[in-house]
């Protein structure tokens, strides 16, 4: 055990007690950002003069150092330290002597291990963004070939009026064109640098915060210094927004699994992201879509550990705060990985266009416009309603579509009817038709398009 305190004790640390506090298994994840605050401190400790050009020099170099032995893999952060700070801190002294043992002058793990979360975080968050802009990316290409590919929308699961695939997929395209505004929000929520804050009361030297704040890309420095060593706000924050992200993948795969059924078949996997059985040898099972929506669970489960971990900490800094970390390293693996794995899958799916076509027209979804035309032909629209509700059923007893009926049979239902009703009722023309804002006819939707394409090339979201 190399532990930063000891000056007041006696005895050792029990080493299960020694074990049960470290968190240096999960939490040497953040390395890169421990160094890169403490580069940050240094140079504002010198420039305070509080210490000296030769200091900083040493202390900036000798962290360089460890930086780059731990990125090539020649030191190890092994569990003999009991957290990240301190295996840094250890490796410095190690490494500069004394100058290293002035690191910390004006500084504790409080907002220390604050802004290595934060700095953290922050990284995730692009990274997360990065994702799901690519996975835009793939949706708006279907949506680019798929303006005339007619399918039945559903409500209640249940066929009901036809749509687009293009336009099917351009509902998923809002809800992550969203999770991307959500995390730029909290990104510019979070952007405040803590560190300066101390153990919880500010300190005694005459520190920059905001010269650390700037150094560090912050807009700036956090406020209350109680607030700011205690504050995971942020990442609660992030992972309510992770979670919003898995409920939108998850509602996606389902339909994934759905439209991959025999009994849809209104797509294709591609074999890379299907597996087989290994009884049953004609089956291809949607097992990434299964994954990514099983895995929700676990997401949702990181933001409920949080939000329990954090409702009964009194100020400032407590223990229980360490507890911050693995839920949210585990939901960050969790979810950038079945961002890249839905990704992949997308984009190599096979659709069947004549497959869905037939399934809405199977589904009557024209029915409502067969009403449609009654009503502009000055039927009133209930008595239309009716009309087409009893050829519906004609059509079910034999098995047919409203496209199949003859004129002759349209009109033992109203006299009403002519030959332009099978234009009328054509599932472009159903689709088509609609042009309002939003909606799947080809000009309205390719005007969606349009706009979001200009969308994902000029969404500077962190700019
Ligand atoms: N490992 C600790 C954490 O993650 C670092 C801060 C420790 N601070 C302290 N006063 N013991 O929260």
């Amino acid at each position: 055990m190399a532990q930063l305190w000891g000056g007041r004790f006696t005895k050792e640390t029990d080493q299960k007690v020694y074990d049960f506090n470290a968190s240096i298994s999960f939490d040497k994840r953040l390395y890169r950002q421990d160094i890169q605050g403490s580069m940050a401190h240094v140079k504002m400790l010198a420039k305070q003069e509080i210490l000296t050009e030769e200091e900083r020099d040493q202390i900036l170099s000798g962290l360089a150092s460890i930086l780059e032995d731990v990125e090539n893999g020649k030191l190890e952060i092994t569990s003999q330290y009991e957290d990240i700070h301190s295996f840094v801190e250890a490796n410095l002294i190690q490494r500069v002597g004394e100058a290293g043992k002035k690191l910390h002058t004006g500084r504790s793990r409080n907002d220390q291990v604050a802004l290595d979360m934060r700095l953290y975080i922050r990284d995730e968050v692009q990274a997360t963004d990065e994702l799901l802009a690519r996975l835009l990316k793939v949706l708006l290409e279907i949506m680019e070939k798929h303006t005339d590919t007619y399918m039945p929308g559903f409500t209640h699961l249940q066929k009901a009026q036809p749509v687009t695939l293009a336009h099917h997929i351009g509902a998923y395209f809002e809800m992550f064109r969203r999770d991307r505004e959500r995390l730029a929000d909290l990104y510019k929520r979070m952007n405040y640098c803590p560190l300066g804050a101390g153990a919880l009361a500010g300190t005694t030297y005459p520190l920059d915060r905001k010269l650390t704040a700037e150094l560090l890309k912050f807009t700036a420095p956090t406020r209350n210094s109680m607030d700011s060593v205690s504050d995971r706000d942020y990442v609660v924050d992030f992972l309510s927004a992770l979670c919003l992200v898995m409920m939108h993948l998850s509602r996606f795969s389902e339909e994934i699994i759905l439209w991959n059924s025999n009994e849809y078949q209104f797509l294709e996997l591609d074999d890379a992201y299907s597996t087989g059985s290994s009884i049953m040898p004609q089956k291809k099972n949607p097992d990434i879509a299964e994954l990514v929506r099983g895995k929700t669970g676990r997401v949702y489960g990181d933001l409920m550990g949080l939000l329990t971990t954090m409702k009964g900490i009194p100020l400032a800094y407590n223990k229980d705060m360490q507890e911050d970390k693995e839920g949210v390293f585990d939901a960050i693996d969790t979810v950038q990985n079945c961002l890249e794995l839905f990704t992949g899958m997308m984009d190599t799916v096979v659709f069947h266009p004549e497959a869905m076509e037939a399934s809405a027209k199977r589904g009557f979804t024209n029915a409502t416009d067969v009403a449609d035309y009654l009503v502009n032909k000055g039927v009133p629209f209930r008595d239309a309603h009716g009309i087409s509700g009893r050829l519906v059923l004609r059509c079910i007893e034999k098995n047919a579509a409203l496209d199949d009926l003859s004129l002759e049979e349209f009109r033992e239902e109203s006299p009403v009817f002519d030959s332009d009703i099978y234009q009328a009722i054509s599932m472009k023309n159903c689709v088509d038709k609609r042009l309002t804002i939003g909606a799947p006819g080809k000009r309205a939707m390719e005007e969606e398009i349009a706009q979001s394409r200009s969308y994902l090339e000029k969404a500077g979201l962190f700019s």
